[in-house]
């Protein structure tokens, strides 16, 4: 069975490598900076699900049952990103996890190690399953201005950042309007990061890993880029003012409270 006769499943991946393509030509991926992970299960038909494993099952540090039988595309771990972009399924695998949610295999297309941070990734989709929301995807990336802020201190409070951020540009109260939940430095791809990160997705879609990157989660992997693209902007009107001499003045309260009604958003912080 051929994973590449789905074309819905192909077209999916081939998002996932025009994303992966940004992030190598937004300057966000250095060497294997940064990882991807999409629930692809409702794209995946009955007899794919079956497929026969290529690698032996491989156990996870803490169980996903919300997860059990569930099939996801990840990228690998060492994988460039800029090589991601031409050959995803050279630089990622599809993954099967077990039906009691302890263990994944490899099903397709090559017997490559999933992302170090699958522990964080994982975790995330089934917190983020087992809460009823429809998001399939966890975007990580390396933006070198977010991670910039991300070593100010005064910046790493959730309303301070997420206040700054906003008030940049309307479009970034409108496109990330869950705020900037905030993880303090831990070793990457350790089970403490994955727990860390699951508590701020209770409020927010968009978490930054202190000194180390950022996270999107969402419904659409085009959507994730967007959100971490227009905080990255967001960032850069900021460090501009700043390098120019000046503070920059930022939208007022009433200003970003106007967004409210005028968009539809709810209103949060
Ligand atoms: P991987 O190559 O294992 O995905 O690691 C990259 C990274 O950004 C770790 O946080
Ligand atoms: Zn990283």
């Amino acid at each position: 069975m051929m994973i590449r006769n789905n074309k819905e499943l192909m077209a999916e991946i081939g998002r996932i490598a025009e994303v992966a393509g940004y992030l190598w030509t937004k300057g966000w991926a250095e060497r294997n900076g940064g990882n991807i992970s999409v629930n692809v299960t409702a794209l995946v038909r009955e007899e794919e699900k079956k497929m026969p494993a290529i690698t032996p099952p491989i156990a996870l540090q803490e169980a996903v049952p919300a997860l059990g039988g569930h099939i996801f595309y990840v990228t690998g771990t060492g994988k460039r990103m800029r090589y991601v972009a031409k050959e995803p399924l050279a630089n990622g695998s599809i993954i099967r996890i077990s039906y009691d949610g302890m263990s994944f295999e490899i099903i397709a297309e090559e017997a490559i190690a999933p992302t170090s941070e699958l522990p964080s990734h994982l975790l995330m989709h089934n917190y983020l399953r087992s809460s009823g929301k429809d998001s399939r995807v966890v975007l990580h990336t390396h933006p070198t201005d977010l991670i910039g802020l991300s070593h100010c201190k005064p910046f790493m409070q959730s309303e301070t950042i997420t206040r700054l951020l906003w008030s940049m540009i309307p479009e970034c109260r409108i496109i990330v309007p869950r705020g900037i939940g905030i993880v303090p430095y831990e070793i990457p791809g350790t089970i403490e990061l994955a727990h860390a990160t699951i508590k701020q997705l209770q409020k927010h879609d968009v978490v930054f890993w202190e000194k180390h990157g950022i996270l999107a989660v969402g419904e659409d992997i085009i959507d994730c880029f967007d959100a971490i693209d227009t905080l990255s902007k967001s960032a850069q009107i900021y460090f501009s003012a700043r390098m120019a001499g000046y503070e920059p003045e930022g939208m007022t309260d009433k200003q970003l409270e106007d967004l409210v009604p005028a968009f539809g958003l709810d209103k949060i912080g």
